[in-house]
């Protein structure tokens, strides 16, 4: 988590990478600070407690000058959230500043060790040890500040993207990864870093992808753009030839265009980002689909004996929706698992498993941790992933783009629907060519999906309704939500939602499950939302509402047009249009992400940077 930025140029550093911050909130925002080196050649670091509008209060009276600057919005690992820990931090002779991602695992064992050295620490964080450790290096090895880094991250065990100043050397900005991303924009006469494009891509699109291991020495030349401007090389000193690549990303992407948040944008987006999704892939003139990461390597999907999905969080439901569609139609066993749990408890994996990592940013530690441990084993890595070029998809054998464009809003909304789209249209592609769908099934499918974007549509007619009852639910502590078959992981993330951005606590659960423990809670007092298109177990689904209503639970039920049933006896009703029980999860999902949404924002939340959260989970 955390966001770095860096900026080196004849631009005045200050504002670029203030603006980077606020892109980069998304990441962690429990404190903010920066590191200029002015036109006297002074270095001068700020930081504010909270979000970067702090930092910029704090900063306003300021000395801001300088070319040279770095940057950081915090997620808290070691250390609380104070001024203190907040990043830059200055080695111990005040020369040099450092920002950083990640996480240095040895750090308590070489903070000792420097502290021997007579070095004293003003912080709790790891990061300051590692500032610490380039500077003592340096001095004791009488080296260039280049091989004191690099000799300094040999030395360290963990994850790490960070960028170093130094006083003495205003031209140059350095920065390294191994494990939290970082990306170099070039332009003209002038650098940029970060942990991702979003702060750079109004200045170029011309970027390069640091890989595991690399540091980068940037030093703009005084005329214009030359190779020399660019070093990289590994931390063991191995020249590398940089590959520069064109970023697609806009900046419209990046704004809310109208909408009071984010996450209300990217729901109302998701007829778009699904038919984005689909584009190229699903041709329902010629009823067919074609992914191309399953055609090329159709052989390892045709000879799988087993199918393991590993994600986190949101992504682990959409796996949990695969793995109905997967068993259903291409007849292949199905794991899911969460990347924490499946990485580290020594799981068998064989040669002809196919690994699916799901992931929207692409680079959750432990989904990455979990496919290198798959990849190790031999398995097939596929990957489903939101961010081109992150280091999942780069470390995977193949995969499949969602193409849903940046997703701000810390709750994911339109990832999830394009990833249970991309894993329907595996579990498709393999049952036709394994021929355990039936064509008629497959080619009804196949037409069904693309009517998906006009129906989720028509269930975003829905929203004012929904804020407007939404309205009576705030005083409510608890929720659970149900749903079976298809629609059992859609009621958890529906759980996830409420819980994520409204902080009320939710469960999901399968419906059936109700009897065995959950109805103890039933009371007038409990909202219950229950997912009920009619399709597959509706009748037993009617049957836990009537059991709930018994107990005078209040029930939200989602329903398919029509429904007479469920509508006479549940409090409120949202409709969906009938579709295939396989792809009603994208129909479903979105009452459930209104409803949370709605009901965060009567709360006077922050629906998209919720408290402790960050967008994207770099840390175990
Ligand atoms: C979703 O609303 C969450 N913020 C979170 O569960 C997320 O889905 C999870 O951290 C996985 O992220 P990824 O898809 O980027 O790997």
């Amino acid at each position: 988590m955390c966001g770095i930025v860096g900026y080196i140029g004849k631009r005045k550093a200050y504002p670029i990478l203030i603006k980077g911050l606020h892109r980069l909130e998304y990441r962690g925002y429990d404190s903010a600070g920066v590191a200029l080196i002015n036109e006297q050649g002074q270095l001068n670091i700020y930081k504010a407690k909270g979000k970067v509008s702090q930092l910029e209060a704090f900063a306003a009276d300021k000395d801001t000058g300088g070319t040279i600057g770095i940057a950081h919005t915090r997620w808290a690992t070691h250390g609380e959230p104070n001024t203190v820990n907040a990043h830059p931090h200055y080695s111990e002779s005040e020369r040099l500043a450092i920002i950083h991602n990640g996480i240095i695992e040895n750090y308590a064992v070489l903070k000792a060790g420097l502290m021997q050295e007579g070095y004293t620490f003003r912080s709790e964080t790891d990061t300051e040890v590692l500032v610490q450790l380039i500077e003592y290096t340096q001095l004791n090895k009488h080296v260039d500040l280049k091989t004191a880094v690099q000799l300094a991250l040999q030395q360290v065990v963990g994850a790490y993207a960070i960028a170093i100043l130094d006083k003495d050397h205003p031209n140059t900005l350095i920065a390294a990864r191994k494990g939290s991303p970082l990306v170099v924009g070039i332009g003209e006469n002038e650098y940029f870093v970060a942990s991702d494009a979003t702060p750079i891509v109004e200045y170029t699109d011309q970027v390069i992808y640091i890989e595991d291991e690399e540091v980068v020495v940037l030093k703009p030349s005084a005329v214009s753009h030359q190779p020399s401007d660019i070093e990289i090389t590994t931390i063991n000193n191995v020249v590398k030839t940089p590959e520069i690549k064109r970023l697609e990303l806009s900046l419209s992407q990046l704004e809310k265009g109208g909408y009071p948040h984010f996450m209300l944008k990217e729901i109302f987006e998701q007829p778009r980002t699904l038919a984005d999704s689909m584009r190229g892939r699903v041709n329902v003139r010629q009823d067919n689909i074609a992914l191309s990461g399953f055609i090329d390597n159709k052989e390892r999907f045709l000879n799988a004996s087993r199918i393991i999905i590993t994600a986190c969080g949101t992504s682990w439901h959409a796996g949990l929706i695969a793995m109905y569609a997967i068993e259903e139609f291409a007849q292949i066993p199905v794991e899911v698992e969460y990347s924490s749990e499946f990485r580290y408890r020594k799981p068998v994996i064989h040669k002809d498993d196919v690994v699916i990592a799901i992931s929207q940013s692409g680079e959750t530690a432990d989904t990455l941790a979990a496919i290198q441990l798959a990849k190790s084993k031999g398995a097939f890595i596929f990957s489903i992933c939101n961010v081109v070029g992150a280091s999942i998809p780069r470390l995977s054998d193949s995969g499949c783009y969602t193409h849903v464009g940046p997703e701000i809003g810390v709750a994911s909304t339109k990832a999830f629907t394009a990833q249970v789209v991309a894993l329907t249209m595996l579990a498709l592609c393999i049952g036709r060519e394994k021929k355990t769908i039936s064509e008629d099934k497959y080619l009804t499918i196949v037409r069904e999906l693309g009517q998906i974007p006009d129906k989720i549509e028509r269930v975003l007619n829905s929203n004012k309704r929904i804020g407007d009852f939404a309205k009576t639910f705030t005083y409510a502590q608890n929720f659970i939500y149900l749903g079976r078959g298809y629609n059992y992981p859609v009621a958890m993330e529906g759980a996830l939602k409420l819980k994520e951005i409204s902080y009320i606590h939710a469960e999901g659960y399968p419906a059936a499950e109700m009897k065995h423990g959950p109805i103890a809670l039933i009371s007038q007092e409990m909202p219950v939302v229950v997912v009920a298109p009619h399709c597959g177990t509706y009748e037993k689904v009617v049957s836990n509402i009537q059991e709930i209503k018994a107990r005078q639970g209040k029930v939200i039920a989602i329903v398919t047009e029509g429904d007479q049933l469920v509508s006479r006896i549940a409090d409120y009703t949202i409709e969906i249009p009938a579709t295939e029980e396989c792809l009603t999860p994208l129909l479903t999902v979105i009452p459930l992400q209104l409803l949370a949404y709605h009901i965060a924002v009567v709360k006077g939340c922050d629906v998209d940077q919720p408290r402790n959260l960050a967008k994207s989970v770099t840390v175990e």
